[in-house]
């Protein structure tokens, strides 16, 4: 695969930056603690760093409300910093990229305070204003615990401003040519330093049209494929990551012909997992696949299980919503906007079995996989925080103070606390150190994944064996196939079945390298509850 396509076999990581590593004692993660971890994301395995926002930011929405495009929030250190974080990550052939939220700024962005100061401000424009709250009354509430309405009052402009998220966010108007040149000169600021792209955020909302939901408008295509276009022609190899929470027809609309986004967050699939776990059912992964479009040959997937938000159930029916409520969020502490404020191991009911059997398919099915700082070791979550803050906890490095992850008093968030998540039983010294563990179990699979390629890029076809609780699927390569077997069950399962006629040859475990003879044309195999079996047959 030449150089350019790298992402297309990329395994990421999300940072949160704070949570990460405190090098100063501020009670903050900073750019200088991550740049101080760095050896230990490379030994998992990890290609690309994608790091939340980091510039200055009044914290409404934990940096996702941004004052300042070209800066760095001061509790992270500053652009030098930044500038050594690049160089070292790259010096250990890990790339980076950034968040670029284009949608909307801080109301406390200078742009913003100009906007409602003054009518005739250059900057007005800038923000999508409106003398009625009820235009564009087909566009739904994001934020439904919070908001109730898109249009906040603002008493200084004396309109009503556009906001799709929290009201502390206004959204920018991109009809405006000025807004959209700020967002190409933002992007080449970044761009000459060295980042290696942007997952872009909420990306579907950008512009506004009356009897429309206002979402996935052409407008916003047009603008999105002018983006694309810049950075190709001035910064070949730099790729652009799509975050559009939409069903896949949709969200394939944002790779073109393979001249908008390299990558998009596969949404409907990170539910139809744990629908899958708890149901001991493959159909709701199998479904997902299924109606997931053919892609562009320059473009991947992006896969997780969990991320910095709540578990978002926005792309499931209303009846599977409930039910993956009353199955993972039994209380309703446990529940936010449309989704679940969980973590993966507490979701999992903090099986390894499960845990791990959800990293292999994450690592098995098509798309380049994301991590989600902290899932690498189990770590779980705090429903006494607000909002999202319960899944943002410190790392939680070792057992001794504030879990290893700052020496201060205190600290911008609570460690974990009570077991069985606690540091004194998770944390990334002893799962590194321990043979079997979650960690080394990921470290693995990663390795594994690196040297066959068939998993990155290969042809997916699920083989039907009869048995609902095993995901058994093909990944055909030019020079492997991969056969992946899943037990989605709590009991053991007995599979026997007609394997297709290029699927004859000797069998390998790739997890326990060990060979099992030759496959005969069937697959005669005996698996246990929640486990996984990686077998090549060549
Ligand atoms: C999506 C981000 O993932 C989320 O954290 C944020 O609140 C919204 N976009 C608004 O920027």
């Amino acid at each position: 695969m030449p150089e350019s396509l790298w992402y297309k076999n990329a395994v990421f990581y999300e940072v949160y930056v704070r949570a990460f590593f405190d090098s100063d004692g501020d009670g903050n993660g900073d750019l200088n603690g991550l740049t101080q971890k760095l050896d230990y994301l490379q030994s998992l395995g990890v290609d690309c760093l994608w790091l939340l926002p980091i510039y200055p930011s009044p914290l409404k929405d934990d940096g996702y409300d941004i004052s300042d495009y070209t800066g760095i929030h001061p509790d992270y250190g500053t652009l030098a910093d930044f500038k050594n974080l690049l160089e070292a990550a790259h010096a250990r052939h890990i790339r980076l990229i950034m968040d670029l939220v284009l949608n909307h700024s801080s109301d406390q962005h200078p742009w913003f305070q100009a906007a409602r100061s003054d009518r005739n401000s250059p900057f007005r424009d800038y923000y999508v204003w409106s003398d009625s709250d009820k235009k564009y009354d087909q566009a739904r509430i994001i934020f439904v615990d919070t908001e109730k309405s898109n249009w906040t009052w603002d008493e200084a402009a004396g309109q009503y401003f556009w906001h799709r998220f929290y009201s502390s966010q206004p959204d920018l108007n991109f009809d405006n040519p000025a807004v959209r040149a700020e967002f190409l000169r933002i992007m080449r600021f970044w761009l000459d330093l060295g980042v290696d792209g942007f997952r872009v955020d909420a990306v579907p909302y950008l512009f506004e049209r009356e009897d429309t939901n206002c979402e996935n408008l052409p407008e916003t295509h047009a603008f999105l494929k002018e983006i694309r276009r810049y950075v190709d022609k001035n910064y070949p190899g730099r790729i652009l990551l799509c975050e559009a929470n939409q069903w896949p027809e949709d969200v394939r609309t944002y790779l073109g012909d393979g001249d908008e986004f390299q990558l998009a967050f596969h949404f409907p699939l990170m539910p139809r997992i744990f629908m899958g776990l708890r149901r001991a059912d493959s159909v709701p992964i199998e479904w997902a696949l299924t109606h997931t479009p053919s892609i562009p040959e320059n473009c991947q997937w992006c896969t997780f299980l969990r991320n910095h938000d709540e578990l978002t159930l926005e792309m499931v029916t209303e009846e599977e919503r409930q039910w993956m409520w009353e199955q993972y969020a039994p209380e309703a502490r446990m529940r936010l906007n449309l989704g679940i404020r969980r973590r993966l191991a507490p979701l999992l009911d903090n099986d390894p079995r499960k845990i791990g059997l959800a990293f292999s398919l994450l690592f098995t099915l098509p798309g380049s996989p994301i991590i989600y700082y902290g899932d690498e070791i189990g770590m779980g979550d705090d429903l006494q925080l607000p909002d999202r803050n319960g899944v943002r906890t410190p790392l939680q490095w070792d057992a001794g103070l504030n879990a290893g992850f700052s020496s201060a008093r205190s600290i911008y968030s609570p460690v974990i606390g009570v077991a069985p998540y606690d540091p004194e039983r998770v944390n990334v010294e002893t799962s590194r150190s321990t043979n079997g563990s979650l960690w080394s179990r990921i470290q693995a699979m990663i390795a594994i994944r690196k040297s066959h390629p068939a998993l990155c890029c290969g042809d997916l076809a699920w083989l039907d064996c009869g048995l609902p609780a095993v995901a058994a699927y093909l990944r055909r390569g030019s020079r492997e196939h991969m056969l992946m077997v899943h037990n989605l069950s709590a009991v053991p399962q007995m599979i026997d079945c007609v394997l297709p006629e290029d699927f004859h040859g000797k069998i390998v475990d790739l997890l326990t390298s060990q060979a099992m003879g030759k496959t005969q044309g069937r697959l005669l195999l005996s698996i246990q509850p929640y486990e996984y079996r990686w077998l090549s047959i060549a």
